[in-house]
């Protein structure tokens, strides 16, 4: 396998998973980090042996022992952070939602393909053994026609409006933290939606905290969908074909557990579970692609990534939730 010389961009919570996680692949060599503060890039380092420690995103960026960044901050920042890393040559792996909206996606996937750099949203759940599965059965046709898929993705979050999640300067909010989820999901199964429909709740600070998402699709297909980030919901989904359909069991099918349901048939329970981090197949996905000399994943398409953008946009624009920086480039 192509030896792999990762960077990684901020300290977070999801950086530090990601970190823990490369040291199980093969040919991945985690080599450097930045962070907006010195001491942070220290204690990150220390803490997962990485050798450089740049105190800022730009230092990293210019580390020219580095070959690939994971950009891990929050979803304002994805399209500056993505194209400094970029600009200086580098390839990037993109924390979701991909960026903040469909616009600064197109110019970032037009950036990677002129420089002819590796660039893919970090859809991590895309690359695990059950949606492989659920792929898989929808190919053979397991299922029939597919009609309608479903899925609700949500969880309660504290009541802070200076977290990430709930501030509008963070582009807080279900639809972008969650919310990318669950229309990726409907994407990679029923590809770009002709219809897009929303009803959102925004909570005091401004951003979405609840939305319900119905897209429509050529030939009447449908995907009804929920995120939320002040709320528990189920966490599950449904593909439904004509002839049956698969549950992704609660968190959203993450634990590998699915149950495949057909019409006059005993239920059939499917296991497919996480071998170690999950945040590693993403990371080795990056490896395959790099090693078959692709500089686009065919699992999670750039132009997918820029529609799941178009359809976060649209449900945006319908919810009149628009973010600071979209504000100010307006006026
Ligand atoms: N794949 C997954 O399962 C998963 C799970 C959670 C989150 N995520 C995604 O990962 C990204 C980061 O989420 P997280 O939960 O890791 O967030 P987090 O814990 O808040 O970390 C974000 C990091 O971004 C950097 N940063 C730069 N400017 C910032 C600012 N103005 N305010 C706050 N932080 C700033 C900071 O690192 P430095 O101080 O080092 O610069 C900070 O530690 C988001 O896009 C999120 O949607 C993905």
């Amino acid at each position: 396998m192509t030896k792999i010389r990762w960077g990684i961009l901020s300290t977070g919570h999801i950086a530090g998973q990601f970190a823990a996680s490369l040291a199980h692949i093969p040919g991945a060599e985690l080599v450097a980090v930045g962070s907006r503060h010195a001491e942070s890039a220290q204690a990150f380092g220390e803490k997962y042996q990485i050798p450089h420690r740049h105190a800022s995103y730009e230092a990293l960026a210019q580390d020219k022992d580095v070959d690939v960044i994971y950009v891990a901050t929050p979803h304002n920042l994805h399209y500056a952070n993505a194209r400094l890393c970029l600009e200086a040559g580098k390839g990037a792996l993109v924390e979701k939602a991909f960026t903040l909206n469909a616009g600064q996606a197109a110019s970032l996937i037009a950036l990677a393909r002129e420089k002819r750099l590796f660039l893919m949203e970090a859809m991590w759940d895309r690359f695990l053994p059950h949606m492989v599965k659920v792929r898989e059965l929808v190919s053979q046709g397991i299922l029939g026609d597919l009609r309608l898929v479903t899925a609700n993705l949500g969880f309660r979050a504290e009541d802070n409006p200076q977290s990430r999640l709930l501030s509008p300067s963070l582009a807080g909010g279900a639809l972008l933290d969650v919310g990318c989820y669950v229309v990726s999901f409907a994407s990679m199964l029923l590809g770009q939606p002709d219809r897009v429909a929303g009803v959102s709740r925004l909570g005091r600070t401004g951003v979405d905290e609840d939305t319900s998402i119905l897209l429509g699709y050529p030939q009447g297909r449908s995907a009804a969908l929920t995120c939320a980030v002040r709320t528990n919901s189920p966490q599950d989904g449904y593909v439904i074909g004509v002839d049956g359909w698969v549950h992704l069991h609660p968190p959203f099918g993450w634990s590998g557990r699915l149950t495949l349901h057909r019409a006059g048939q005993p239920d059939q329970d499917i296991n497919a579970p996480i071998q170690g981090s999950g945040y590693a197949y993403e990371a080795r996905e990056v490896s395959r692609c790099l090693d078959l000399g692709l500089l686009e994943s065919p699992v999670m398409p750039l132009d997918e990534s820029l529609g799941v953008m178009r359809t976060l946009d649209a449900l945006r624009q319908q919810a009149g939730l628009h973010y600071p920086e979209e504000v100010e480039n307006e006026n």
